[in-house]
């Protein structure tokens, strides 16, 4: 099978800035030298440089050339960072990213051996002639002592990160667990398996969340390390931070999976009391729905929530799609979290329900249906099936998150309906367009206008049927919004016209989705449920030489329906322009027209948008009627 790949330019064009964009890595005191390695470095704007740091107790810190040995004002400067080993790197590194070509001239300040003065620096797009490196290096060996900062100033210019990994080795254990950090470090915890969590405490009742105030990061089931799901935590004092893992199947904390951030060397509050305090102590608790407080990312993607306790980092599951709840009931608490927040706890349902607002809910859970399996099966080819590697993750992670909102607002309709005990409309086997990420890119667009249309229709209907709806149906309409926008980026048209917003008959936004992608037998109960006009079928299409807008189009007449027919073309804010269709089926196109434009075939030629699916004949169907036109 051959696949297309219309994501490639973009993925290209995101690659090529993130390709020029480099990571160089840099060494200090490895192998027990005084030495940065490598000692100069070209780097372009936007490149990052991570500092690693080996035994004893170096810092980076930036001079002027003229002064080395000495911190400029307003400097970059890393914290200093002790560790024992001459090999292994310490768990914190510094992050500086490079803005411009000018050079950076950096040094070593530990005080303790001088090491700037024995010539521990490094230059960043050091000149090649007059102020070189060797030209620095030889001012610093010259330079008067005792270098600046001293041990304890905090870092700037740059990310100082604290490392920790949570479930070391297959171990109940945190590495490190007893660290001392300054302020301003960033300490990223990272997942191991197989299900931990990581919450404060306080010293006095450890495996215990603090009552207010806390760190508490999800529990995280994973079998993979590292897991790629990380959890952020600034030092902003230099009071005492304890923390530990609430898992209770081997309770983990009274086991010893407890750690420290800044506690006291001695005294009755050091880091091995806690422990020892946590051996002792009752069972760990954090409380159901516990609220994700700190910076969770999934291979560098921000989780918003996770609901509640757990997160789960399998895909989203295609099963989903069938699966209805009843109302009060939760999908997984992941849902919720990929989709930035579950359905709300209180709709304001009103006493009753109209009958029209039943039909709206149907109607909106019918298409629902329908944009949840295109968006789950397309997400699941993204992300595990032919199509990794189409684009970049984060896109492909946005799609799994907007299939998570499109479960989500679907509940909003489905709950509702089951508030007032009506009917659901049943789930059926889709033809879903697959074989090519743009045949299905193109066919979720056009879902998405169509249904943006319907639920701009029945917004108007509802304002004044039974208000409490406008809420929900508004911001199902602002997260299509956001998904049409991804796919415009996503699809390769040249300049592409956003959709328009053009609001459509709901009732011919229903037809259109049954008649184009309900054919399975499973999918004739739903057919029962909705009338269904035929397809509009456009035969020919006549347009400007040289690729410009389309002038003409032939569409087929049935020959049942007698009379004379019009093509009503619909356009945005309820806009509607209508043309006659001639005998042989030929009609002319509105010069006023661009981009996507929705055409339906009807009987009559003066009729508002809202009351075109009362005369309709065939349709709708959607129509590009300005730019290039491929044959
Ligand atoms: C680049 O700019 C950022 C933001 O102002 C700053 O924090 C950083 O230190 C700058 N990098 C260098 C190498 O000066
Ligand atoms: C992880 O552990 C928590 C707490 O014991 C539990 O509620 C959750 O079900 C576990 N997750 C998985 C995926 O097993
Ligand atoms: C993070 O990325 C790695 C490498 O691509 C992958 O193996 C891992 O499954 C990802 N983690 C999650 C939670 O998606
Ligand atoms: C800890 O030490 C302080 C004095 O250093 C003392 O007042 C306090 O009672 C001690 N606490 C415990 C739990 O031993
Ligand atoms: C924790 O770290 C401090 C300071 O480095 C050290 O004195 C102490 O022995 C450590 N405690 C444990 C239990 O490792
Ligand atoms: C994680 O989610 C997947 C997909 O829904 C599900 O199949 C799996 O059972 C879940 N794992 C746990 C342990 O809940
Ligand atoms: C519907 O509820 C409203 C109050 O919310 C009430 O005024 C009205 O009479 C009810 N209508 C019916 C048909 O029950
Ligand atoms: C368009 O073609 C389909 C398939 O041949 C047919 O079922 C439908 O009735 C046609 N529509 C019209 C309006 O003739």
């Amino acid at each position: 099978m051959s696949l297309r790949l219309p994501g490639l330019t973009l993925g290209l064009a995101v690659f090529a800035s993130l390709a020029s964009a480099t990571f160089h890595e840099v060494t200090v005191g490895k192998g027990g030298q005084l030495k940065f390695d490598p000692e100069t470095l070209t780097a372009q704007p936007g490149d990052q440089i991570r500092y690693s740091f080996f035994a004893k107790n170096h810092a980076v810190a930036q001079s002027t050339f003229d002064n080395p040995c000495q911190i400029q004002e307003n400097a970059i400067f890393s914290g200093f960072t002790a560790t024992d080993s001459p090999d292994v790197a310490a768990p914190t590194t510094f992050i500086i990213t490079v803005n411009d070509t000018k050079p950076l001239w950096f040094y070593c300040p530990q005080r303790n051996g001088d090491h700037c003065q024995k010539g521990m620096v490094q230059a960043i797009n050091a000149p090649s002639s007059g102020n070189t490196f060797d030209a620095y290096k030889a001012k610093a060996q010259k330079a008067s002592t005792p270098s600046t900062p001293p041990v304890g100033t905090l870092p700037a210019g740059g990310l100082r990160k604290l490392h920790v990994d949570v479930g070391f080795n297959a171990d109940l254990v945190f590495n490190p667990n007893n660290v001392t950090e300054l302020v301003g470090t960033v300490v990223e915890f990272g997942y191991n398996p197989a299900n931990h969590s990581i919450v404060q405490s306080s010293f006095d009742a450890p495996c215990q969340p603090l009552e207010s105030g806390g760190f508490i990061a999800p529990f995280v089931r994973t079998q993979q390390t590292p897991s790629g799901v990380t959890f952020e935590v600034t030092v902003t004092d230099t009071k005492p931070i304890w923390f530990y893992c609430a898992q209770t199947a081997k309770t983990h904390c009274q086991a010893g999976m407890v750690g420290s951030i800044n506690a006291a060397v001695d005294g009755n509050k050091t880091f091995q009391a806690f422990k020892d305090l946590a051996a002792k102590a009752p069972p760990s608790t954090i409380t159901a729905n516990t609220p994700l407080v700190g910076v969770l990312k999934v291979n560098g993607t921000l989780i918003n929530d996770v609901g509640s306790a757990v997160l789960n980092t399998t895909a989203l599951d295609p099963s989903l799609i069938y699966e209805i709840p009843p109302p009060g009931s939760d999908y997984p608490p992941y849902i919720g979290g990929m989709a930035g927040g579950n359905q709300p706890g209180d709709y304001g349902w009103g006493a009753n329900i109209t009958d029209e607002a039943v039909e709206f809910l149907q109607i909106l859970q019918l298409l629902a249906n329908f944009k949840v399996a295109i968006l789950l099966e397309g997400f699941t080819k993204l992300r595990y099936g032919e199509w990794a590697g189409a684009y970049p993750a984060s896109i492909t992670n946005t799609i799994g998150s907007l299939a998570a909102q499109a479960l989500i607002h679907r509940r909003a309709y489905t709950d509702s309906l089951q508030h007032y005990s009506k009917d659901l409309m049943s789930v059926c086997q889709y033809t879903l367009p697959l074989d090519t990420v743009d045949d299905w890119l193109q066919a979720l667009l056009t879902m998405m206008t169509l249904s943006m249309g319907a639920n701009i229709d029945i917004i108007s209907l509802a304002v004044t049927s039974d208000p409490w709806l406008v809420p929900a149906l508004a911001t199902a309409l602002g997260s299509e919004a956001r998904m049409t926008a991804l796919i415009n980026l996503m699809q390769n048209h040249v300049a592409s016209t956003a959709p328009r917003e053009a609001l459509m008959p709901y009732q011919l936004a229903a037809s259109f989705m049954i008649n184009k992608y309900a054919g399975g037998g499973s999918c004739d109960a739903v057919k029962d449920q909705v009338k269904v006009f035929p397809a509009l079928n456009i035969t020919n299409k006549v347009a400007q030489p040289d690729g410009g807008r389309l002038t003409q189009v032939t569409v087929e007449v049935p020959s049942e329906s007698k009379g004379d027919h019009w093509l009503a073309w619909i356009g945005a804010w309820g806009g509607v322009e209508y043309t006659v269709v001639a005998s042989d089926g030929t009609a002319p196109v509105p010069d006023s027209l661009s981009g996507h434009v929705w055409v339906v075939l009807t009987m009559a030629k003066d009729l508002k948008v809202r009351d075109i699916e009362t005369a309709a004949v065939a349709g709708p169907e959607l129509v590009w009627t300005a730019q290039q036109w491929a044959s």
